[in-house]
């Protein structure tokens, strides 16, 4: 049976977030409703899920030392990872250790924060489509690889990355030393390994979030939403929307792989299994074993959104992933680069009909960042999709003064 206590008290359930950005902040929430007492870590300070939680640190992830410091000081309960950029041989050893216990498992986030890991357990440990794919430590490695089976058009990423960064499309041999020029630059650590992967002429992607709750009698059970569309634009999301809707076939395929890999990642939590559809085919593409970005559109359209999904699951308490609106989110960026911004019309998108706003709190702007996002519920998915880009574009961000 789950117990929960009370916060700020020797009772309290303590929860630590490692990462606290858009995605964190809605998780803390959800786990404030319930009573829990909140840790909200980041590598800077004013980070949104700290401007939600209980306590707030600020420290390098990355660093062993620092978060095993951390941990040990603060003695969370439970250990959630929100990033990928996190020291997680350490949250390994700790969790070993029996010092805490890691979201969903330590595993997981050690095999997902690397493309490697998570690439070689879906296609060559549990056998599941992905694109044809290579590892390479230098140009002339990566052009090899193109030329022994990869072929034109593909598509070079850091092992090492996320939200598209350092990520690149090959059409042809003129793009490869631009690919990776692009993807050194782009990698998180400068370990400089790639990944080249054959381009999938998919018909559309979708997020299909999965959940490892406990059951009555306390077994894992595994839980689907509906399927999420989405769209994305040098690798980053700037819409999406629920459900999309898909063959009876295409989807038990989609259902069974999320089912394969999140049950061998295993632990409790909602995953963010990404995949490829063209027809009744479906490929494995990625997987977070966490709230996912294109995952802020169930703010509109669960009844339970995956920041509450997840908590609940953590916590060993019962999930409904059933949806309760057709919906969309359309991505506000910052637009300017500047500390402390403002955002004009924010009433006007309001005014769309079935449409509201977050705004993150993030203290520094930059054109590109994501700063806020518009969820919009319509009877119809694609009412909603429209909706949603004439909301965020209604939103202007701008210098302050
Ligand atoms: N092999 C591929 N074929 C076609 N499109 C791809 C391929 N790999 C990535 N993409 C596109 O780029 C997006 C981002 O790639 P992904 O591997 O999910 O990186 P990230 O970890 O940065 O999200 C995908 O959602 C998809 O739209
Ligand atoms: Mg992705």
């Amino acid at each position: 049976m789950t117990t929960l206590g009370t916060p700020l008290s020797p009772s309290a359930t303590r929860v630590m977030l490692l990462g606290s950005g858009e995605l964190g902040k809605e998780v803390l929430i959800a786990l404030q409703r319930l009573g829990v007492e909140t840790i909200a870590v980041d590598r800077y300070e004013n980070a949104p899920g700290q401007q939600v939680a209980h306590h707030a640190r600020t420290i390098t992830m990355s660093d062993p030392a620092a978060l095993k410091a951390l941990i040990e000081s603060e003695k969370p309960m439970l250990v959630v990872p929100e990033i990928e950029a996190i020291a997680t041989p350490m949250l390994q050893e700790l969790e070993d250790a029996g010092v805490v216990r890691v979201i969903p498992t330590a595993r997981a986030a050690r095999l997902t924060m690397d493309r490697e890991g998570i690439r070689r357990l879906a296609a060559e440990t549990l056998g599941l489509a992905t694109s044809p794919y290579k590892f390479c430590d230098s140009l002339a490695e990566l052009q090899s690889a193109i030329d022994g089976g990869i072929g034109y058009p593909c598509v070079v990423k850091p092992v090492m990355s996320s939200s598209g960064k350092g990520q690149s499309k090959i059409d042809g041999p003129a793009d490869v030393q631009k690919a990776w020029d692009y993807a050194m630059a782009g990698g998180r650590v400068s370990h400089g390994r790639v990944i080249v992967e054959g381009f999938i002429d998919f018909d559309y992607e979708i997020t299909l979030l999965t959940v490892r709750s406990l059951g009555a009698g306390g077994q894992v059970q595994t839980s689907f939403c509906e399927p999420i569309g989405h769209l994305q634009v040098s690798g980053d999301y700037v819409e999406s929307w629920q459900p999309h809707p898909m063959t009876p076939a295409a989807l038990q395929k989609a259902q069974q792989i999320a089912q394969a890999v999140t049950a061998d990642l295993g632990g409790q939590g909602l995953f963010g299994v990404e995949l490829f559809v063209k027809g009744n085919e479906v490929w494995f593409s990625e997987v977070s074993p966490r709230p996912h970005d294109t995952g802020m559109v169930t703010m509109a359209t669960q009844w339970q959104n995956e920041f509450e999904l997840h908590a609940r699951a953590i916590l060993g308490l019962p999930v409904d992933t059933t949806l309760k609106s057709a919906g969309a989110s359309a991505v506000i960026y910052g637009g300017v680069d500047a500390k402390g911004i403002v955002f004009g019309g924010v009433a006007e998108a309001m005014r769309v009909p079935g449409a509201d706003v977050r705004l993150f709190g993030k203290p520094e702007s930059f054109v590109k960042r994501r700063m806020g996002v518009a969820l919009v519920h319509a009877d119809d998915v694609e009412t909603a999709r429209a909706r949603a880009r004439e909301a965020a574009a209604c939103v202007k961000p701008r210098v302050a003064g």
